[in-house]
């Protein structure tokens, strides 16, 4: 008889985000007519902008006419998104060859398909709290996992520590769910300490837009020695509102070697084996978020959000509650009052004033007595949110 695979019964039974969201529903049903206010999962609130929109409006014009039609497009992603993007690169400083970049259909999607190029004998060093699509993805592929819990006191900023068997390191900065950014002693740290031991970090930059101090690095290969060392994964659905539209891109540099493999090459291998690549509209569209005009709209709309966070933050300021991120990240992340859990604060917020935040200990064990906010909601609902949480807990 068929044996599926066993490692998903050592999965929780259901995502985090998805446990949200039956809750939610389940008290939406309970309860018609509520206005609930959504800052749990990090998803946009505002639309594309209008130089994307027009990028892609004119796509799907060349997809009517049979001299500029497309059909199949390189599995990697179409020359001109490979360029743009490693010009982007090249803008602020850091040498990426086109073809050390692969187009994908976001950085979540990402993060799972390129565990294909490590053996399932590869352990994985995961900081945590995390985002919990690390950790089940390495779980369903029977990969042992090696947490490294980080707390109040080191500004959830993991120490880098050799940790034996740690093969693959897991960095996101900025953080989801902390919010709390690597700065470049603290990268080159643990770029040094992958090369020692021939680890491979892989880099989630996908909130990089969110940076406004220079001294922070948006990028791994802004660090010296990470070529050899890094694959950094990235997406628009952050930087431009692409949640809805999916799409992103990995960095894999050719001097990046394990067991005398290519990991570049590799990558090339499985991706025209297992995709045909993002569509010919999307990829037009993704290439005019880096035109000047797209790229002074899409930081216009992260105002919004950034703009969201400050005001969470003066209200937690406020109220004497503890928290940290929204200053280069789109999420807070808070102490939870009144020694609440953190499943025990969801449910008086979503009971009390019908407010939706994401529980700290869906992201690891030691994210428990925290809560994380979202900054991307509008900006109407992230004031009346705070509104009434102030009046709950004020
Ligand atoms: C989150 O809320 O952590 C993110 O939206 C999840 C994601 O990017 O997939």
């Amino acid at each position: 008889m068929l044996t599926p695979n066993l490692h998903y019964q050592e999965l929780h039974d259901s995502y985090l985000f998805a446990r949200i969201a039956e809750k939610t529903a389940k008290y939406c049903d309970e309860h018609p007519g509520t206005r609930l206010l959504r800052m749990g999962i990090g998803d946009v609130s505002q639309p594309l902008c209008p130089a994307v929109i027009a990028a892609l409006h004119e796509a799907v014009e060349d997809q009517a006419r049979a001299e500029t039609f497309h059909g199949y497009l390189p599995e990697c992603g179409a020359p001109f998104l490979r360029e743009t993007i490693a010009a982007y690169y090249g803008k602020r400083g850091v040498a990426v060859a086109p073809d050390e970049v692969f187009v994908s259909s976001g950085a979540s999607d990402e993060l799972g398909h390129i565990l294909d190029l490590f053996d399932t004998s590869a352990a994985a060093l995961i900081p945590e709290p995390a985002y919990p699509a690390y950790v089940d993805a390495n779980v369903m592929a029977g990969r042992r996992i090696l947490h490294l819990p980080t707390g109040r006191e080191q500004d959830f900023l993991p120490e880098p520590r050799e940790i034996p068997g740690a093969d693959l390191i897991y960095l996101c900065s900025p953080n989801n769910p902390t919010g709390a950014v690597l700065d470049r002693e603290r990268l080159a740290a643990w770029v040094a300490l992958a090369n020692r031991t021939g680890a491979v970090i892989l880099f989630d930059a996908a909130y990089e837009a969110f940076i406004e101090d220079d001294a922070l690095p948006h990028s791994i290969f802004e660090i010296e020695g990470a070529r050899t060392c890094a694959i950094e994964i990235c997406s628009l659905s952050k930087t431009a509102g692409f949640t809805g539209t999916r799409l992103g891109y990995t960095i894999i540099p050719k001097e990046l070697v394990r067991g005398g493999m290519h990991l570049n090459a590799m990558w090339v291998r499985n991706r025209t084996t297992k995709s045909n690549g993002v569509s010919y509209i999307l990829q037009k569209g993704g290439a005019a978020v880096f035109t000047d005009a797209g790229q002074r709209q899409v930081h216009e709309t992260l105002r919004i959000y950034k703009n969201n966070a400050r005001v969470m933050g003066e209200t937690l300021s406020r109220l004497g509650i503890w928290y940290t991120g929204g200053k280069n990240a789109p999420y807070i992340w808070m102490a939870c009052p009144d020694r609440f859990t953190s499943w025990e604060f969801f449910d008086t917020l979503l009971r009390e004033v019908q407010v939706v935040g994401t529980p700290g200990e869906g992201f690891g064990k030691c994210g428990e007595g925290y809560f994380r906010f979202s900054a991307f909601g509008n900006s109407a609902d992230t004031a009346e949110a705070m509104h009434r949480m102030e009046q709950l807990l004020g």
